[in-house]
């Protein structure tokens, strides 16, 4: 594996929506909060995999804005887990030298996850051998809408001049100022659909669409993913 890996040219940044890990602990008879929980520890297995490989960037879409319509009980569940995993991100970051942000409107989370996040983002602020973008309570619409918002106040307080606004300047209002657009989305669990993620970012993307669930998608799939990417004509590569 480790020489094919070597062959292969790697995407600079893959985003990933973790989709499935309900439906998989159903087929095992088990609650969606074992799903969640089986995942959590996939998503940090996949991290460390990422970091070895040599994989710059990575997003992961862990919350919506629309799964706020989950079950109250459901949302208490993943925002404990948020909770402990933010923690255990730290050392992630340390052995990973792998600056964390979250992504999102954060400001609606619970002011002990926010005060989490602030310490997670600050204790990895230096490190710059891999990036780690974690995606919670977001939402594409929802941040191109927070964009413009910011946007429109600093042409009314003329940082911006007036007329045309260029794509490069409205990028730095969102929340992935910065960090460079994915060259493959992967998406487990069989949905075909952007479930409005990164509206924005995945302009040029490839995509890649895989029938398992999150929780079983592991190295080799990985590994596929990449493959699929490799043989892909990317014609218009990472400078769009
Ligand atoms: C999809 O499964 C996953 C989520 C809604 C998000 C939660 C993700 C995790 C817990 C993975 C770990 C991430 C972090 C940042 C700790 P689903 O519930 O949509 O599954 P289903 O489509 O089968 O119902």
């Amino acid at each position: 594996m480790a020489e094919q890996t070597k062959e292969l040219k790697l995407p600079n940044h893959i985003a990933i929506i973790l989709d499935g890990n309900g439906r998989w602990a159903k087929a095992k008879g088990m609650p969606r909060s074992y799903g969640h929980i089986v995942g959590c520890d996939n998503l940090e297995k996949m991290c460390d995999i990422m970091a070895d490989m040599g994989i710059r960037y990575l997003t992961v879409y862990a919350f919506s804005t629309e799964n706020w319509k989950r079950s109250a009980d459901e949302i208490k569940v993943l925002m404990d887990l948020f909770r402990k995993y933010l923690k255990r991100c730290e050392r992630k970051a340390e052995r990973n030298h792998m600056r964390v942000k979250i992504i999102g409107d954060t400001s609606a989370l619970e002011p002990d996850i926010q005060e989490s996040i602030r310490e997670l983002e600050g204790m990895s602020a230096g490190y710059d051998r891999m990036f780690f973008q974690i995606a919670l309570n977001y939402g594409g619409r929802d941040e191109i809408e927070r964009a413009v918002t910011r946007l429109a106040d600093d042409v009314r307080a003329g940082k911006i001049p007036e007329g045309r606004i260029r794509g490069d300047v409205f990028e730095q209002y969102l929340d992935t100022a910065g960090i460079p657009d994915p060259d493959l989305l992967i998406r487990t669990s069989g949905e075909m659909r952007l479930s409005n993620f990164l509206l924005w970012q995945l302009a040029y993307t490839e995509f890649y669409f895989t029938d398992t669930a999150w929780p079983d998608f592991h190295k080799p799939d990985l590994m596929k993913a990449i493959e699929k990417y490799n043989s892909r004509d990317r014609r218009y590569g990472n400078a769009k």
